[in-house]
């Protein structure tokens, strides 16, 4: 499973990025308005940060104006992936543009039957949110459940799109996206940095060091 970073804080991707095990990142308006900067002040810069797919999210508005709007960051770099909220004018817009070959990440996905409207477009990418789901339902396998199920129906259907599992909160949605076969997890900062520890690695460390000194 390919590690994305989501977040649109320039300081976090320049941080992660000389770990050299992130592969793209994702942002969206609410990370956008974090980072203190415009959209396209934040592509310029994470595009040489991270030689990977980087997801910028059109507004919502009707096909027309998200595919025009597509087209002024797909032409900012080739690594621009174009994120697409899924509402009908969304699978409309996603259609045209998987047909003027820009790539796309089809966003705010709850369900097996979202998904495959998006995948029936020619999304290249659909970000099923495990965090949001969970929240929801009050469970907390309700992302893990719909990643699963998406994953056995790109299969089944023979699907190109990749699932990308996307509002991860802890390690354990970490874990449930590498086990339900996700092709991507992106990860907010707080959590990528989580992912190395573990508290006997601490300890055997200090053990280790005492032993060294002696
Ligand atoms: O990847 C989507 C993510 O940024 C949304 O996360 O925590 O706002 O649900 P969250």
């Amino acid at each position: 499973m390919k590690i994305f970073a989501d977040t649109a804080i320039i300081k976090e991707i320049e941080e992660v990025s000389k770990w050299g095990i992130i592969s793209g990142v994702t942002t969206n308006p609410s990370l956008i308005a974090k980072s203190g900067i415009s959209l396209e002040e934040a592509i310029k810069k994470i595009v040489g940060l991270v030689d990977g797919p980087i997801s910028a999210e059109v507004a919502e508005a009707d096909a027309e104006s998200m595919v025009e709007e597509a087209k002024i960051y797909a032409a900012m770099h080739k690594n621009i992936v174009v994120k697409i909220p899924m509402t009908i004018e969304g699978v409309k817009a996603v259609k045209i543009l998987s047909s003027m070959g820009i790539k796309t990440n089809v966003t705010l996905v709850f369900s097996v039957s979202q998904a495959l409207m998006a995948a029936s477009a020619g999304a290249t990418y659909v970000s099923p949110f495990l965090g949001r789901l969970d929240d929801l339902l009050k469970q907390d396998d309700a992302g893990f459940n719909l990643l699963k199920d998406i994953k056995e129906m790109f299969r089944t259907y023979n699907f190109k799109t990749q699932i990308i599992a996307a509002s991860i909160r802890h390690l354990n949605h970490v874990n449930q996206s590498i086990k339900s076969g996700a092709d991507i997890a992106t990860i907010p900062y707080n959590v990528l940095k989580e992912m190395v520890k573990h508290e006997l690695t601490d300890k055997g460390l200090q053990i280790f060091r005492e032993a060294a000194k002696k």
